[in-house]
């Protein structure tokens, strides 16, 4: 390339292209598809400027990666092979990855994802290697098997343990990005922290990627604004009930769409982009035509349509209408069969009006051979040069290390909770409804009355 290329960038203030196959994958239509998919799906409905897409998440996580990468090739570059340096033949794949690491992302990606059974990191290597894409041609001119290297970066099968777990462990350049941007765009004043100094203090050894012991301040920064994020943001209680409302009219439609091919009638309330999709046979071209707009336009459709309860589960989420919902205890599950009845003896029905959904992340946790989900744990490098794990030196870390936080819910209509039945007939079903719920929590309605 003879100039580099900038991108403004409201978060990382520019973003520096100086390869040509860099600027040829931003151009291609599988990655412009981007553009159209917002980062943070119904969360904007809660926070209002958190309208900023996927396309501006992954040149982000790029734009990490190359100066992670520029940093690691200014102070560590490898002197001989196995010496566990930085090889800067790596760059490549590396800043490859990392644009390309969400390119498979669908619209409101998890509620479509449960709804639909496809699944976006599948998604993404499938964009990547097969020869019909875009991306996939763009990668081949580097070389014949560079699109099957970027695509093991992804599925974390790639020999070399560092580009890996600058894409993917507990601190990565995804997460860094995606911490830094939601913040900025919804407003939080608490997922902040030192990106710049994190970047300085990476030093690179054999099995992967370790922190200098200075740094420590800015990784337990880092720590706590994920557990900030993750409990004031992602797991806000109104976003989770526009997602139930989203998750359950997906699924009404995909009922209504069943029964209606069933019988012979017009499947054309789906809107011809979203047929494959719901005749369960998709595509990869056809699933790269799905975005926001699409889904959201057949939303707005069907508010009009004859079934009535697609017609207000659609109408309630283009309105901001979410369910109303309450923390549920372990010891109190067993009261959730008599609040679906009450639900339901209100003309509700339950399938589709009332939800449990568990919310629970761990901050951070160390290297645990039982847990599910292996994580990668983060080492800090003391001055001889020996790794020690975060927890071990930080208090605050230790202190959130392994616990899980979050809640499980109950969703259920606003209507039950009105304090004031208008009709007559139900104003008993709703006080009934009433006596199970105290400030926000599932009760017994036994206990209260004692206590009163
Ligand atoms: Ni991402």
């Amino acid at each position: 390339m003879q100039n580099e290329k900038i991108f403004r960038d409201p978060v990382l203030n520019e973003i520096h292209v100086y390869d040509q196959v860099i600027l040829d994958l931003i151009g291609t239509p599988e990655f412009q598809r981007l553009r159209r998919i917002d980062q943070l799906g119904v969360t904007s409905s809660v926070f209002h400027g958190a309208e900023h897409s996927r396309f501006s998440h992954s040149l982000g996580v790029y734009e990490i990666a190359r100066r992670i990468e520029m940093h690691l090739e200014n102070f560590y570059p490898t002197q001989t092979p196995g010496d566990g340096l930085w090889d800067a033949n790596e760059r490549l794949v590396l800043l490859c990855a990392a644009l390309l690491h969400d390119v498979g992302h669908g619209a409101y990606s998890h509620t479509f994802e449960h709804i639909f059974h496809t699944d976006h990191e599948a998604y993404t290597q499938a964009v990547i290697l097969s020869e019909e894409t875009n991306v996939n041609a763009v990668l081949r001119q580097v070389a014949p098997d560079f699109p099957e290297k970027v695509a093991q970066v992804i599925a974390k099968t790639y020999p070399n343990p560092q580009v890996v777990q600058l894409i993917s462990s507990q601190i990565d350049a995804d997460r860094m990005d995606y911490l830094l941007r939601d913040a900025f765009f919804t407003g939080a004043t608490y997922g902040k922290f030192d990106l710049a100094r994190i970047v300085q203090t990476i030093h690179p050894y054999a099995g992967g990627i370790a922190f200098d012991e200075k740094g420590m301040y800015a990784i337990e920064d880092y720590v706590v604004s994920r557990y900030q994020m993750y409990v004031q943001v992602y797991f806000h209680p109104v976003s989770r009930a526009l997602e139930v409302l989203l998750q359950h009219l997906l699924e009404r439609a995909k009922v209504v769409y069943d029964d209606r091919r069933e019988r012979g009638l017009s499947t054309d309330f789906v809107p011809k982009l979203l047929q494959p999709l719901f005749s369960g046979d998709l595509s990869l071209e056809q699933y790269l035509t799905l975005d926001d707009s699409v889904l959201l336009a057949a939303i707005n459709q069907w508010r009009f349509d004859e079934d009535s309860v697609l017609a207000d589960l659609s109408q309630r989420f283009l309105n901001r209408v979410p369910l109303k919902s309450i923390t549920v205890g372990k010891a109190q599950r067993h009261l959730l069969p008599e609040l679906r009845r009450l639900v339901e003896a209100a003309g509700f029905d339950p399938r589709y009006y009332t939800a449990e959904n568990d919310s629970f992340d761990l901050p951070y946790d160390a290297y645990n051979p039982d847990a599910k989900q292996q994580r990668t744990q983060i080492e800090l490098r003391q001055q001889n040069g020996n790794l020690v794990e975060l927890s071990e030196k930080s208090a605050l870390v230790k202190a959130l290390m392994g616990r899980e936080f979050g809640d499980a819910r109950f969703f259920f209509p606003s209507e039950m909770v009105k304090k004031q039945a208008t009709d007559d007939m139900m104003a008993p079903i709703y006080a009934e409804f009433q006596q199970y719920i105290e400030n926000g929590q599932l009760v017994e309605p036994e206990t209260k009355n004692s206590i009163k």
